[in-house]
C-alpha cells in the first residue's frame, strides 16, 4: 500500500489533489502538509502536518514518521509573486525540489511528482502549437526555476534512477481553492467577480491568448502520469500538457452566455509582459502517446461547471472574494 505526502496541500492544486488521492489510496494513507493551516477544509479533513518545504529536516522528519514512499511537491512561488520576490522564489522553488530529489536518491522515498509550467517557455519559443522540445529562454524567475528544475529532474533520473514524473501545467481553473500569485489567475477571478459583481477588470489585454485547463482535467493528468508504468514515461524532464486556449474576451463571452449583464474591462499591468512571453497553445502529443492523456473540458463546459459550483458556494457561505 502506497503512503503519500502532499507538500503544499493547502494550495489551489494541492488541495484538490489531496481529496482525490484520499479517495484512491484511503484517507489514512495520504498525509497533507503545508507551511501553515491556511486551508481548513484540508487541515480538518484528514491527517495534516506542518512541513516547511525549504527545510530538509522538516521534510525528512515527516517522511520518516509516516513511512512515505511517494511525494507530490506542490509548494512553489508562482510567476507574478516571483517577480516581486526573485530570491525568495528561487530559494523556495529550488530548495524544496532538491530536498525531495535527495530523499529519493537516498532511497527514503520511491516516487516523486513535481509540476513544471508553461512558464519554462519564453519570447523566443514558437508561440503556437509549442513543441515538446524547443527553444526555452524563460524571462521570469518562476520560469527559470521551473526550467532548471526540469534539468535536475532528468539528471536525477539518469544518474540516480530517481522515479520523478512531471507535467508542464497550463493555467489551471478551479472553484474550490483560489490560485495565488500567477499570471493566469485572472481566469479564476473573473468567474467569482461575474457572480458577485457582474463585472471584472482584467489585468491582461483582451486578445491575450494563453493555454488553460479545468482542474478536473489537471488532477486526472497528474494521477494518470503517476499511475503509468515507469517504462511508458519516456520524458523525465517534463511533459507538455494542453486542453484549451482562450483570450480574456473569449472567456467573457462564455460567461455572458450565462450571466447576460456581465461586463469586462481591461487594465493590463506588469503581468501583461509575462503573458506576452508565454505560448498561445501547446503541442502535447508526447503525453497523449506515452500515457494516453486526454482532456474532457472545453471553454463552454468548464464555464457551465464553474458558474454552477460557485453560485452554490456563495449561496451557502458568506465567503467573498477580496
Ligand atoms: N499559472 C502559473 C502562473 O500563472 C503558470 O504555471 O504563474
Amino acid at each position: 500500500m502506497s503512503k503519500v505526502l502532499i507538500i503544499g496541500a493547502c494550495g489551489q492544486i494541492g488541495s484538490e489533489l489531496t481529496f482525490k488521492l484520499r479517495e484512491i489510496h484511503g484517507a489514512e494513507n495520504v498525509i497533507a502538509s503545508d507551511i501553515s493551516h491556511s486551508n481548513l477544509d484540508i487541515v480538518n479533513s484528514g491527517i495534516f502536518e506542518i512541513v516547511d518545504a525549504q527545510d530538509y529536516s522538516s521534510v525528512k522528519t515527516c517522511v520518516e514518521k509516516h513511512k512515505i514512499d511517494t511525494v507530490y511537491l506542490m509548494a512553489a512561488m508562482l510567476s507574478a509573486t516571483g517577480e516581486k520576490y526573485p530570491m525568495k522564489a528561487w530559494d523556495l522553488n529550488m530548495n524544496s525540489l532538491f530536498h525531495i530529489l535527495n530523499l529519493a536518491k537516498e532511497t527514503l522515498i520511491k516516487k516523486i511528482f513535481w509540476p513544471s509550467s508553461i512558464a519554462v517557455f519564453g519570447p523566443t519559443t514558437p508561440r503556437d502549437n509549442t513543441p515538446q522540445h524547443t527553444v526555452m529562454e524563460p524571462t521570469t524567475v518562476y520560469g527559470i526555476t521551473k526550467q532548471v528544475g526540469e534539468r535536475w529532474c532528468e539528471y536525477y533520473y539518469k544518474k540516480y534512477n530517481v522515479d520523478v514524473r512531471s507535467i508542464r501545467y497550463p493555467g489551471i481553473i478551479s472553484w474550490k481553492t483560489l490560485p495565488g500569485g500567477g499570471t493566469t489567475d485572472y481566469a479564476v477571478e473573473i468567474y467569482h467577480k461575474a457572480i458577485l459583481e457582474k463585472q471584472y477588470q482584467c489585468f491582461l489585454s483582451e486578445n491575450t491568448k494563453l493555454p488553460m485547463m479545468f482542474m478536473d482535467d489537471a488532477i486526472n493528468a497528474t494521477i494518470n502520469i503517476m499511475q503509468a508504468p515507469s517504462d511508458t514515461i519516456t520524458i523525465r524532464s517534463s511533459y507538455n500538457l494542453a486542453a484549451i486556449s482562450f483570450t480574456p474576451r473569449q472567456i467573457a463571452e462564455a460567461i455572458k452566455a450565462h450571466i447576460t449583464e456581465f461586463a469586462i474591462s481591461y487594465a493590463p499591468d506588469f503581468r501583461q509582459e509575462i503573458a506576452n512571453s508565454w505560448p498561445r497553445s501547446i503541442n502535447d502529443s508526447s503525453a497523449r502517446t506515452d500515457w494516453k492523456w486526454r482532456h474532457t473540458y472545453d471553454l463552454q463546459s468548464m464555464t457551465k461547471e464553474m458558474i454552477s459550483q460557485l453560485k452554490q458556494k456563495y449561496a451557502t457561505s458568506s465567503e467573498e472574494l477580496s
